[in-house]
């Protein structure tokens, strides 16, 4: 997207962003959970958040129900709201990136060239594509909030994996088969990756 204001100018901050990490002993990163509605994402989300917060780590998730809310009340399931939905949630998370929270982002984002455009935003590294992955069958068994069903019925269009497409990520940095895995194996394997990757304090 084009920038329609003129006369505008960046101002950045006067502390620079490797002393607020020393001051606040993290680093920003951004976890993108993709994946099908109903695989797990926003599960998985809250309780890495629940875990890290009882660590002292400055954490927020941005869930794809809520955003649609508020910010994003405009958007539907188009592929152009779609894409515009995630292009806006990449802009809130690189923010809140830049402030140093670990930001956990849990929307079906099923276009690639959607997610690829947040990681070309996000300073390099800082963005951990995790692809949570559970086929259409498994997530049509759970179908908690019964969308599945009255997708197959016909009453809601362009509905992911049934009547909308999902790509899967090609080169995920992180991989959760949450058919395999419990919500706390799962969060615990995001929380490892932060570790390991410096982001956070062991
Ligand atoms: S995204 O495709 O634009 O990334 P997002 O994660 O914000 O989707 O919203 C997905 C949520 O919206 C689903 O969990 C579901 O509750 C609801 N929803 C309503 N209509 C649809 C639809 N047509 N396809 C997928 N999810 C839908």
């Amino acid at each position: 997207m084009t920038t329609k204001s003129t006369n505008i100018t960046w101002h950045g901050a006067d502390v620079t962003q490797e002393e607020r990490q020393n001051i606040l002993g993290q680093k920003g990163a951004v976890v993108w959970l993709t994946g099908l509605s109903a695989s797990g994402k926003s599960t998985i989300a809250r309780r890495a958040e629940q875990l890290l917060l009882e660590r002292g780590v400055t954490v927020y998730v941005l869930d794809g129900d809520n955003i649609r809310f508020g910010l994003n009340k405009d958007l539907g399931f188009s592929p152009a709201d779609r894409t515009e939905n995630i292009r806006r949630i990449g802009e809130v998370a690189k923010l809140f990136a830049d402030a140093c929270t670990i930001t956990l982002t849990a929307f079906i984002s099923p276009y690639r060239a959607d997610r690829d455009r947040v990681r070309e935003i996000m300073p390099a590294g800082t963005f951990v594509e995790c692809y949570v992955n559970a086929s259409v069958e498994l997530c049509e068994q759970r179908d908690p909030k019964g969308l599945y069903k009255k997708a197959r019925a016909g009453q809601i269009p362009e509905f992911t994996g049934i009547s909308a497409p999902y790509e899967a990520p090609a080169a995920a940095e992180l991989e959760l088969v949450t058919g395999d895995l419990s919500v706390d194996q799962a969060a615990m394997a995001i929380i490892d990756y932060l570790v390991k990757n410096g982001f956070i304090k062991a």
